[in-house]
């Protein structure tokens, strides 16, 4: 019987169109081999939406994603748009999206790939094998807590202020979340806090305490922040999943993305209680390289595989795309961000093209 999926792109700015057009092909063929359909509504988010209709979460783009099974994020962002105030940036379409669906928590992997371990700027023996999860609480803490602003004071001068906030509740779902994920793989989950300074962090830490006795298979542990970003760049292989609030955890994964040394290749799911999740790369919208078929477009794959696995539950189609990607690797093939001696180098198009052909070939 066909499966049916109704996916919404989102291919937002710069390389974001280049590489959404990649991962709607490799879709399309492996729905063709194993019998899924795909239907794809596309809508604006970020700058592009900002330059078409003056914001860059238009309603009727919520509404599209709201209305589907999974969302496919590429990139959003510019220098064009930098100067915008705060509310109408293409960062801002983001965060709304990540709030009008309610995705809570964002799954970001960081996993060392034996073909390109050279790509790293720590040595070999410092990185290979890492394989870790980065589990980063999405809708709370700082990015979203209130009060928030910038105010005048009494003097005149201004005050700016955010406030780092998390509920039991917040911090449950998040945990729950967390040590699921590390059931199912390593069973080790190190929680990131500052509860030698805040008192959010001491909720956080109590709480994560309190649930691991639901997860006896799971080992706990706690380090500070600080100390996690210290740990994860001079031993990254202690770490298996790291559970953390908004801001730290969008700290510390992009120092574990780094590790990789190939941040151009790492997907992120964004999940919420219910469907549809968010699926999009780690990476930014490289506006420096748009437009010229110079794109990595391996991350964004890898994100629509992480979709079919996390958002639709279509283990073999994900597991098929991820065999792809490693099959074009290992047949030396690389896209300008991962290029190193010996390998052929290929624009973003003809990447496409290999995956193609590694898919149609098993
Ligand atoms: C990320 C990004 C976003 C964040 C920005 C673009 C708002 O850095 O997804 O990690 O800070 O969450
Ligand atoms: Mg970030």
């Amino acid at each position: 019987m066909t499966q049916h999926h109704r996916i919404t792109l989102l291919p937002g700015d710069g390389i974001g169109p280049e590489i959404m057009a990649v991962a709607v092909e490799v879709l399309k063929v492996v729905g063709q081999q194993l019998d899924i359909e795909f239907e794809f509504q596309e809508a604006l988010i970020g700058g592009a939406a900002i330059d078409a209709t003056g914001e860059p979460l238009p309603a009727q783009t919520l509404e599209m994603c709201r209305n589907s099974d999974a969302v496919l994020l590429a990139a959003i962002g510019g220098y064009k748009w930098d100067s915008l105030p705060r509310n109408l940036r293409p960062e801002t379409g983001l965060l709304g999206l990540r709030a009008g669906l309610k995705l809570f928590a964002n799954l970001r992997p960081a996993i060392i790939l034996p073909q390109l371990i050279d790509a790293s700027s720590l040595k070999r023996d410092v990185v290979e094998g890492v394989d870790i999860m980065v589990v980063r609480e999405l809708t709370g803490g700082l990015y979203f807590g209130e009060p928030r602003g910038i105010f005048a004071t009494e003097t005149g001068e201004k005050r700016a202020v955010n406030t780092m906030a998390y509920s039991e509740a917040e911090i449950d779902r998040i945990g729950k979340v967390a040590f699921e994920t590390a059931q199912k793989r390593g069973g080790k989950l190190c929680s990131v806090d500052k509860s030698n300074v805040l008192e959010v962090s001491q909720l956080w830490r109590d709480r994560m305490t309190q649930l691991a006795s639901n997860y006896p298979d799971v080992e706990l542990s706690h380090l500070y922040v600080d100390n996690a970003a210290m740990q994860l760049v001079r031993s990254p292989k202690q770490f298996d999943t790291i559970v953390t609030g908004n801001l730290f955890g969008d700290i510390l994964s992009d120092a574990a993305a780094m590790l990789t040394g190939s941040i151009g290749m790492l997907p992120s799911a964004s999940l919420g209680e219910s469907k549809p999740g968010v699926f999009e790369p780690v990476h930014g919208s490289a506006p420096d390289i748009a437009g010229q078929d110079k794109a990595n477009p391996l991350a964004q794959v890898l994100s629509a595989a992480m979709m079919l696995r996390y958002g639709l539950n279509q283990k073999t189609a994900a597991d098929r795309i991820e065999q792809a990607v490693l099959q074009v690797l290992d047949q030396g093939k690389r896209t300008g961000d991962i290029m190193s001696a010996g390998m052929t180098q290929l624009g973003c198009r003809a990447m496409g093209e290999a995956l193609i052909d590694a898919l149609q070939s098993t």
